[in-house]
C-alpha cells in the first residue's frame, strides 16, 4: 500500500470520510485515526497495528458538542476536568454511549474522551466532522511515535496517509483519568500531573496504588514502550558502563560521555519526556543493545516518565 504524506489536514481528512485510518500529530504522540461511528474502519486500526482487539482506543473531538455524542452521564468530577484542562494532555474516562460500536472501546462500556491541543490535530479533527478513535500510531508494542517519521518506520506500507506535523511538544502519552466510580483514578499519569489534578480534585488517586484499581486500564497489561535493546534505569549516571554499543540519557551527562554510541543529556524533565521516545528509536536504528536511563524523582511530570522507564526497563 502506498502512504500519502500530507501537511493538508483537510486532504488527511478526506481518508476519514470514506472509511480509512489516518496518523495524525497531537502536542502528546502521534495518533492512527478512524472514524468512531465506523466498526470496519476501526478494525483497520487494530489490523495496522498488530493490537490486540480488548485494548480500547482513546476517542478524540473537536469540541465539546461532540462529547455527548459519544459518552452518556458525564459527572460533576469529569465536568470539572474538561472544563478545565481540555483541549490538552489528558484523556478522561466516561460511560460509553450506546451508539458507539463496542471495538471502538475493546468491549468495554466506557469511552476514554481527549481533545488536543495540537493545532493541526484541531484542523484535522474539525475537517473530520465527527469523534475520531486514535490509539498511538506504532506497531504495537513499540515506542509511541514522536515524530511523522517514526510512524513511517513503523506503518509505511500499512496505512494509507500520514498528516505531518512537527515533532510532538509532550512526547508522552495523555493522562489517562477514571471518572466512572466515586473518586477520580489516575490509570495512567502524563503530562497532566497528579499534583494538577489534585488542585481541582483533592480526592483523586493512583490506580498503581491499589491492584484492584490497576484492572481498569486494559493497556498497562500489554508490553509496551518498548525499544529492541534493553532499557536499564539508574540512580547514578557513574554506573553507566560506556561502551560503543550503549546508549545513555539523563539530565546529567555520566562519565565518559563520549565513548557511548549515542548520548543525550536533556536540559530538564520536560525535556527528557519529550525526547525519550525519539531517544529509543534512534538506539533501536543505530543497532545498540543497552541503554542507560537516569532516573528522576516520581512528582509532576516526572511520576509519568518514571512509568514509561519502569515499562520499557521490564518489557
Ligand atoms: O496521548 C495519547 O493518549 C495518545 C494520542 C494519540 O491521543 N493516544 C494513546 O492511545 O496513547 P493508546 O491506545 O496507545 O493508549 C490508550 C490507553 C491505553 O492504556 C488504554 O487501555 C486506555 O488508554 N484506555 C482507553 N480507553 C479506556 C477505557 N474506556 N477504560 C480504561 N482505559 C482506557
Ligand atoms: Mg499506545
Amino acid at each position: 500500500m502506498h502512504t500519502l504524506l500530507t501537511a493538508d489536514p483537510k486532504e488527511a481528512a478526506a481518508y476519514i470520510h470514506r472509511g480509512d485510518v489516518v496518523a495524525f500529530p497531537t502536542e502528546t504522540v502521534y495518533g492512527l485515526g478512524a472514524d468512531v461511528f465506523d466498526p470496519s474502519a476501526l478494525r483497520k486500526i487494530f489490523e495496522a497495528k498488530g493490537r490486540p482487539s480488548d485494548n480500547p482506543l482513546i476517542t478524540h473531538v473537536a469540541d465539546l458538542d461532540q462529547i455527548p455524542d459519544i459518552a452518556g452521564d458525564v459527572s460533576p468530577a469529569a465536568q470539572a476536568l474538561i472544563a478545565r484542562l481540555f483541549p490538552g494532555p489528558l484523556t478522561v474516562v466516561l460511560p460509553r454511549h450506546p451508539s458507539v460500536p463496542s471495538v471502538a472501546t475493546g468491549g468495554l462500556d466506557t469511552i476514554g474522551v481527549r481533545m488536543p491541543a495540537h493545532p493541526v490535530a484541531q484542523s484535522f479533527l474539525q475537517a473530520c466532522g465527527r469523534p475520531v478513535a486514535a490509539p498511538s500510531a506504532n506497531l504495537s508494542g513499540r515506542p509511541s511515535p514522536t515524530t511523522w517519521e517514526a510512524v513511517r518506520t513503523d506503518l509505511g506500507g500499512r496505512i494509507p496517509c500520514i498528516l505531518q506535523g512537527g515533532p510532538s511538544t509532550v512526547g508522552l502519552e495523555s493522562t489517562v483519568v477514571d471518572c466512572t466510580g466515586d473518586v477520580p483514578i489516575v490509570l495512567r499519569a502524563g503530562a497532566v500531573t497528579l499534583e494538577a489534578l489534585r488542585a481541582f480534585l483533592p480526592e483523586t488517586r493512583l490506580a498503581t496504588d491499589a491492584p484492584h484499581l490497576l484492572a481498569r486500564s486494559p493497556g498497562t497489561r500489554y508490553r509496551h514502550y518498548a525499544p529492541g535493546a534493553r532499557v536499564l534505569p539508574i540512580d547514578d549516571p557513574q554506573d553507566a558502563q560506556a561502551t560503543s554499543d550503549a546508549g545513555y540519557i539523563g539530565l546529567d551527562l555520566p562519565p565518559d560521555a563520549g565513548r557511548f554510541g549515542l548520548c543525550v543529556r536533556c536540559a530538564d524533565v520536560d525535556a527528557y519526556a519529550r525526547e525519550l521516545f525519539d531517544f529509543f528509536r534512534r538506539c533501536d536504528a543505530a543497532g545498540l543493545t543497552r541503554i542507560y536511563c537516569q532516573t528522576v524523582p516520581a512528582r509532576g511530570i516526572g511520576l509519568a516518565l518514571m512509568d514509561r522507564l519502569e515499562r520499557a526497563a521490564h518489557a
